[in-house]
């Protein structure tokens, strides 16, 4: 596997890019010509060859971009990672999930040695060596959670399950689309909802609290979510706002290809071992629109989409006054064709 990871920025100059085969890859959220919140979760088994499924994480040619992004933000302001005392046992449940998955998918990478409760830990891409005695706090620099997730692309959060709910008591948050951990900690699953317009009298909320609060060990479910990004800054969070809010001002018909990302998540939730915690990693794709027109099929129905979906979703979202820009631009991308059903690129 020779990915070239990319010497890239996420900020200041921009120079964030997406290889042909990392556009071809990127996770296209919209099976359908329209978008509506639902319940949209399926179980998180190995997917295609080279796609974003293929592993339980995904490690592309952003990865030691991202890493580096990630340092700077916690080093700015530590508050984006945070565990209640109460998480440290889930935060090692998650290292074991994420070093024994990694070692698994990607051995030229990543290795794992046991003996015991001695391990040794190996991450070639990042020049990492460690050893360290599972479950023992001060064998690692950082806390179980904030360790693995400095090297582990997509933001984090830590669920502990009681009261028939789940609390977000835990996570590394440094890449989110406008919502805070150091808000949200400690709150439950409908209190940190509160703000999606139209999903809770859909009944969206309860069903999926219903389903998550069963979910078993070993059968990860995983689903998508999406919003709009100008610029292709990770950090856009509202700590952040007044870096990245004016940008929405300044897009025009001449930028708005170039500057305007769509921005994926695939979301993926594992119940964890000894803890019984939920671990929810949110890991964000960026594509550009200039990148997304370069497969037709997407340029067609992101149009559609982004036309007809609900007003408040984009206010939610955050691009109700560029739509009617990016309507503008994407119709020229649109030859009112029909599109396949599913979202890869083409028709199988
Ligand atoms: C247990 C893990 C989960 C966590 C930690 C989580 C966290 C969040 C957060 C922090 C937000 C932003 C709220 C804000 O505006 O402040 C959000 C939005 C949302 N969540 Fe979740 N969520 C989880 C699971 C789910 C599941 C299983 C569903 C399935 C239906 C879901 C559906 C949504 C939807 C529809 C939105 C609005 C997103 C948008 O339009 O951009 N969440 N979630």
């Amino acid at each position: 596997m020779g990915i070239e990871f990319n010497k890239e920025t996420f900020r200041d100059d921009y120079t964030f890019k997406n290889s042909p085969a990392a556009v071809r890859r990127f996770p296209f959220p919209f099976p359908e010509d329209d978008y509506m919140y639902s319940v949209n979760m399926e179980p998180h088994v190995p997917g295609r060859k080279g796609s974003v499924f293929e592993h339980t994480f995904d490690v592309d040619e952003h990865y030691l971009a991202e890493m580096r992004d990630r340092e700077l933000v916690l080093k700015s302001d530590p508050l984006r990672c945070q565990s209640l005392p109460h998480m440290t046992l889930a935060g090692w449940d998650l290292l074991e999930l994420i070093m024994e998955s990694k070692a698994r998918d990607y051995p030229h990478w990543f290795e794992l040695h046991k003996s015991g409760d001695r391990w040794t830990w190996i991450n070639r891409p990042m020049e990492i060596e460690q050893s360290f005695t599972f479950l023992k706090d001060d064998t690692l620099p950082y806390g179980p959670l904030e360790y693995i997730t400095r090297q582990t692309q997509g933001d984090f959060t830590l669920q502990d399950q009681r009261d028939n709910t789940l609390y977000i008591d835990a996570g590394t948050v440094t890449t989110q689309a406008d919502w805070s951990l150091d808000f949200d900690v400690g709150m439950a699953f409908h209190e940190w909802h509160a703000p999606v317009p139209l999903a809770h009298n859909m009944g969206v909320f309860d069903r999926a609290l219903k389903f998550l609060l069963k979910l078993q060990l070993g059968s990860p479910v995983r689903r998508f979510n999406w919003t709009m990004t100008v610029d292709p800054l990770l950090d856009t969070s509202p700590e952040n706002y007044p870096k990245w809010g004016p940008s929405k001002t300044t897009l025009t018909m001449d930028t708005i290809g170039k500057r305007q990302h769509l921005r994926v998540e695939l979301q993926t939730l594992h119940r964890l071992p000894r803890s019984n915690a939920i671990a929810f990693p949110i890991r964000a794709y960026l594509a550009s629109f200039d990148d997304i027109v370069t497969m037709p099929k997407w340029g067609r129905r992101l149009h559609r989409v982004v036309r007809d979906v609900h007003p408040d979703l984009a206010t939610y979202k955050g691009f109700i006054r560029n739509r009617d820009l990016m309507v503008q631009w994407l119709s020229q991308y649109d030859d009112g064709k029909p599109t396949s059903p599913g979202w890869w690129p083409e028709p199988e």
